[in-house]
């Protein structure tokens, strides 16, 4: 069984790229709803929630750790180990086969993320690895306004304003590196015009999860959903992602 989780609705668009993958894979989701959005955090703080989330998962049964958030990347490695004896190739998280992806591209990047996850460079020092320059955008509202389930035009303005000054012509693609975001790309594509591209990374993720878990994580299909606190938004997204779908959506005490 895997354990998805991300800070509320926006590991949903990993979970159904893994979906659309792998139908048959069991999964427990915990969508953090209490402590969302989790951008805005500080380190410290990431890594108690993620040590919290990946105890939940584990008390769940989970034997995979798939991460959906981005923010908590830089708080994995020391969760694991401190949370539970979870052997590194048991954990999948969103920025290595992210970075994977570019690795024969010559495409002049564009990454937008949450500022914990700018502040936490993983992506920078990734990106250098592969020896690729790597720019950062921050939208500090986004994730936060998605979670809400704001208006397609504050959502607009959000995205509008954070790309003002940006000279969209230095870049070829633009990475949703939030997983909140891809629930949003088409507000991006248009106002970003057909010029840039726009990367969702879920798809890359669900093929590392292919490459190194199947067939041993196999199952019946199960999907279960557990959140810190109700969220009209949640449920929503999940019934609009999975609409044929008996789920049940737990909310922790
Ligand atoms: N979806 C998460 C990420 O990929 C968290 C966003 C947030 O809660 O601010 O970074």
């Amino acid at each position: 069984m895997i354990g998805i989780f991300d800070s509320g609705v926006g590991g949903l668009t990993v979970l159904s790229a893994l979906k659309k993958r792998l139908p048959s894979v069991d999964v427990v989701y915990f969508g953090d709803t209490k402590h969302a959005p989790y951008g805005g955090k500080s380190r410290e703080e990431l890594t108690t929630l993620t040590i919290e989330a990946i105890r939940i998962l584990a008390r769940e049964k989970a034997t995979s750790i798939l991460s959906a958030c981005n923010s908590v990347s830089a708080s994995l490695a020391v969760s694991l180990f401190d949370a539970m004896a979870l052997p590194p190739e048991r954990l999948i998280e969103m920025v290595g086969p992210t970075v994977a992806h570019f690795r024969e591209s010559s495409e002049r990047v564009l990454l937008c993320a949450t500022e914990a996850t700018i502040r936490s460079e993983v992506y920078q020092n990734a990106f250098r690895m592969i020896g690729k320059e790597v720019h950062m955008l921050a939208l500090p509202a986004l994730a936060g306004a998605i979670e809400r389930g704001v208006s397609r035009e504050e959502i607009e303005s959000i995205i509008r304003s954070g790309f003002e000054g940006i000279d969209t012509n230095a870049y070829d693609t633009v990475v949703l590196a939030c997983t909140h975001y891809p629930l949003v790309q088409d507000v991006f594509k248009d106002v970003l015009g057909s010029s840039l591209s726009v990367y969702d990374p879920a798809e890359a993720v669900a093929l590392r999860v292919e490459r190194q878990w199947w067939p041993r994580e196999t199952g019946n299909g199960e999907m279960r959903f557990l959140i810190s606190e109700d969220s009209p938004i949640f449920r929503e997204t999940v019934a609009r992602f999975f609409p044929d779908t008996a789920v049940r959506i737990e909310v922790l005490e």
